[in-house]
């Protein structure tokens, strides 16, 4: 399988301008010249060597290091396969939670970098290969763990979670109407019956709401489900609460995301640490003195183009945001 069809980057070209440089936004001086970029989301590869290849001809490329995560060891195992060698940056590819990242720069003696990526959610690959049990449309056991190695699977979440947390988990993670009634029917039916694989998870839903289950609605029981079972906004909260420390002056950090709630965090978290003020709006003057600790490099997210959208669908629902570390954050 080639790189493409593993997964199709998205919003590439914006990335590489607004994380490693080219344009008016670029990064306008990293004081470190050994520059370290860090893609805590490597999956088919697609970023990462183009960030990788983007260093190549500059000065100094030979001291750059692009670091790849993935908890996916099987998209680790798929971009070593496809050869490393080439960039002139030097590579490292490491299996962690991208909420780890610190601990691999710590490994590798690195204390400062010039860019941090997350590119959220799951690749093609994972969503299409029978036995992830990520695709709703065929029948696969339900486990949808990114990391197979350990933790609970999509099966056991739904066996180990009481109606008002499998509730809690599809309203708020899948936006789901009536999510309490949804709870209720599947842990109903569990009481009867297992539901380890897909299929049985549409046969409990379908005893119950016949013909009016719509398959947008068992898509956002998918989604919710996923996010729960690999902790999402916990991995992308801890990443962002770590990211400023790490960033060198003028290091940026990108964030890609695909859910309303990610793209919240971001956005609220960036507003943040541009220093908004957090008084009450009945004060006369500001006394929160918040630090600038980042400087939104785009106001609006980035969004993919007609054409991009036309060729790969998947980027319809993109949103890029990047920040840059200020000077004032003296951490
Ligand atoms: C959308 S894909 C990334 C695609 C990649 N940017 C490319 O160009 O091919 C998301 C990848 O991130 C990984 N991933 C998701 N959450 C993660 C986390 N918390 N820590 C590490 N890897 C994660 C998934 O396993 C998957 O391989």
């Amino acid at each position: 399988m080639s790189e493409t069809e593993y997964h199709v980057p998205v919003l590439l070209g914006e990335v590489l301008e607004l994380l490693v440089g080219g344009g008016d936004m670029a990064q306008p001086s990293i004081k470190d010249s050994r520059k370290v970029y860090v893609d805590g989301t490597l999956g088919g590869g697609g970023h990462f060597r183009a960030v990788a290849g983007a260093l190549s001809g500059r000065d100094g490329a030979g001291e750059c290091v692009v670091i790849g995560i993935d908890r996916d060891r099987e998209a680790l195992d798929n971009v070593r396969r496809g050869g490393l060698g080439g960039t002139g940056a030097k590579v490292i590819l490491e299996q962690s939670r991208f909420s780890e990242f610190d601990s691999v720069l710590r490994k590798h003696g690195i204390d400062r970098v010039a860019g941090l990526l997350v590119d959220l959610g799951v690749s093609s690959r994972q969503i299409d290969a029978p036995g992830r049990g990520f695709m709703y449309m065929r029948d696969a056991p339900l486990d949808m763990r990114m990391d197979q190695g350990g933790g609970l699977t999509a099966a056991e979440f739904l066996e180990h979670s009481d109606e008002g947390e499998l509730a809690l988990v599809f309203e708020k993670y899948g936006e789901i109407r009536n999510a309490r009634r949804m709870a209720g029917v599947i842990k109903d039916y569990m009481r009867q019956k297992k539901i380890l694989t897909s299929a049985d998870l549409k046969d409990c839903l379908t005893r119950e709401y016949g013909a009016n289950l719509k398959i947008q609605v068992f898509a956002k029981l998918f989604q919710a489900l996923r996010i729960a079972v690999n902790g999402e906004l916990e991995e992308l909260r801890l990443f962002l609460d770590k990211s400023v420390r790490w960033l060198a002056e003028g290091g940026r950090i990108a964030v890609i995301s695909y859910h309303s709630l990610e793209d919240r965090m971001v956005k609220e978290f960036f507003r943040a640490a541009e220093g908004a003020c957090v008084c009450d709006p009945g004060l006369p003057v500001c006394n929160c003195n918040r630090p600038v600790l980042l400087k939104r490099v785009n106001r609006k997210a980035v969004t993919a183009s007609d054409e991009e959208i036309t060729l790969n669908p998947r980027s319809r629902s993109a949103r890029l945001r990047v920040a840059e570390r200020t000077k004032e954050a003296c951490l």
